[in-house]
């Protein structure tokens, strides 16, 4: 072998031996969340890291950041946008900022009396619809997974809308919400679900909406002395990817991951009610927080005084989008 031959094949060993290694390297998914493990997203997360791995047989490695760790709310989206992330699963109460009003048709007060109502939204046509608006942003929906309802807490007993008056109460960065607020009488606060235990502990706020199990994963039950069992929403997740990423895997290995998200969406929904249950008694057990119970006469006031935001936001958020909702879910404004 001449010498040019010899320069040849070194080449053409060292192009074929990158190649392989670059073969070897697995894709590596980064999923960042801002709840604890021990939740239904959590565990939902944890569930499609197993899946994937074992179905793309190590091909894609599932890096799995819970608690805000990676990003927290007001980073994760652009974050998720420029690449350094490949997939969120954020409460549909915060695609506002990105300019997607009409996910915050669900912040709407009491459009859902059950999950069934839920899922007929997020499994059905309009759950799509709303994903398609995503795609513009650079980004893919890929599925839909539940927490539950919300319960509002505060420091003071809050039992009637004029309880309300004077309070501070953190919310997401939804302006439905916002005006659910205002429509109670209380003073909205927007906040990275990160600061809100120490919020509530130094009083920078005196209330907050969540759910049981977030109320007591982030242990928000041991800084609030009341619990109003109120369900007047829902805490519901969107979980996204960045398109860019997702068009350019190998189609097989997205085939999997398709798979993988449809197993892990499906336990996740599935443990869902459980998960929020066993928090409630856990809270109960502790005695921290008091728990009231509203009659069906205070529900009633709360429903009344929350209903105006409906109409209020029928321009940001689409009035024919709503009217579809109320299809779906059979909610009556009338028979308030
Ligand atoms: C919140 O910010 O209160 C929730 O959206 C957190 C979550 O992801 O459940």
């Amino acid at each position: 072998m001449n010498l040019k031959s010899k320069f040849v094949l070194a080449a053409v060993v060292a192009v074929l031996s990158a190649g392989m290694a670059y073969a070897q390297q697995p894709i590596v998914i980064k999923f960042s969340h801002v709840v604890a493990e021990n939740t239904p997203k959590g565990k939902g997360a944890l569930k499609f890291k197993e899946l994937a791995e074992a179905r793309t047989k190590g091909r894609v490695k599932v890096e799995v950041y819970p608690n805000s760790q990676l990003f927290k709310d007001g980073e994760e989206m652009q974050m998720l946008q420029l690449g350094n992330v490949q997939i969120l699963a954020p409460s549909v109460s915060k695609f506002g900022p990105l300019g997607v009003r009409a996910f915050e048709v669900f912040d709407l007060p009491y459009i859902f009396d059950n999950d069934q109502d839920l899922h007929n939204v997020t499994q059905g046509r309009i759950g799509q619809q709303l994903f398609k608006m995503l795609e513009s942003k650079g980004i893919v929906g890929l599925a839909y997974w539940d927490n539950g309802f919300k319960e509002m807490s505060s420091n003071k007993p809050l039992k009637t809308p004029a309880d309300f008056r004077g309070q501070k109460i953190r919310i997401q960065s939804s302006k439905v919400l916002d005006a659910q607020m205002r429509a109670l009488g209380a003073t909205p606060q927007v906040m990275a679900f990160s600061e809100v235990y120490q919020a509530l502990q130094t009083g920078v706020v005196d209330g907050q909406e969540n759910t049981w199990s977030n109320i007591y994963t982030q242990k928000f039950f041991e800084v609030q002395k009341y619990i109003t069992v109120s369900d007047h929403g829902v805490i519901e997740y969107a979980v996204i990817t960045n398109k860019k990423f997702w068009d350019g895997l190998p189609a097989d290995i997205r085939a999997a991951l398709d798979s993988s998200m449809k197993d892990a969406t499906k336990y996740a929904n599935d443990i869902a009610k459980q998960e929020n249950d066993q928090a409630l008694e856990k809270i109960k057990a502790s005695g921290k927080s008091q728990i009231i119970t509203l009659t069906p006469e205070e529900k009633k006031a709360w429903k009344k005084a929350e209903l105006k935001v409906h109409r209020e936001n029928e321009g940001s958020i689409g009035k024919d989008l709503i009217q579809e909702i109320y299809k779906d879910t059979g909610f009556d404004p009338a028979k308030l």
